[in-house]
């Protein structure tokens, strides 16, 4: 059995990012799937005066402890502005002061969707340079546009978007 962690990068409660996650990770086969909701780490506001006096926060141990635990990483990414959501970009900073390499060279699918059309294709490009040099080990990676249009839980409605996400998904399966 194979552990899988689903991480929405979002604090909002209806997280469309975080349902894409869990849909793909769902899809991997022999394995349990662990969902990251960020409000369950609850972490404050990075500054390097708030670690000096304070040390790392307890909640940023556990999930990088959960980090390390995992084979496989499903991450989508919701877009705000462009760049990461600032609950996301949060968690990620207390992250690297624990272990540079974050995401530990868990295979990972990298995704992002939004409402929009371009489906956060610009949090994802930046993303995938960035990761790698943070022990991101991208073995695929998938932008969903226009979720509202697009996303069922039976299989995503434009039927091309839905054959590259599976193939995406057995790209992940395949390297853990
Ligand atoms: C402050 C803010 C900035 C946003 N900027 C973008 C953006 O740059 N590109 C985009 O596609 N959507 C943008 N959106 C819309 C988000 O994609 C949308 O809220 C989406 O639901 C976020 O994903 P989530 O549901 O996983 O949090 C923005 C939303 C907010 C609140």
């Amino acid at each position: 059995m194979k552990k899988i962690i689903a991480l929405g990068g979002s604090n909002s409660k209806k997280s469309i990012n975080k349902t894409l996650a869990v849909h793909a990770a769902k899809q991997i086969t022999n394995s349990e799937i662990v969902i990251v909701d960020l409000n369950d780490f609850n972490l404050p506001l990075y500054g390097i005066d708030t670690e000096t006096e304070n040390g790392i926060p307890e909640a940023a141990t556990k999930l990088n402890d959960l980090i390390n635990t995992a084979d496989g990483l499903v991450v989508s990414l919701a877009e705000h502005n462009g760049s990461y959501s600032a609950a996301f970009k949060n968690t990620f900073d207390w992250l690297s002061r624990i272990d540079q390499k974050v995401w530990k060279n868990k295979p990972m699918l990298l995704m992002a969707t939004s409402p929009g059309g371009r489906g956060g294709a610009t949090v994802l490009e930046t993303a995938k340079t960035s990761f790698p040099h943070l022990g991101g080990n991208i073995v695929a990676d998938f932008s969903l546009p226009a979720f509202h249009d697009n996303f069922s839980e039976e299989g995503l409605i434009n039927p091309e978007l839905n054959t590259t996400l599976k193939e995406k998904i057995e790209a992940l399966q395949k390297a853990i």
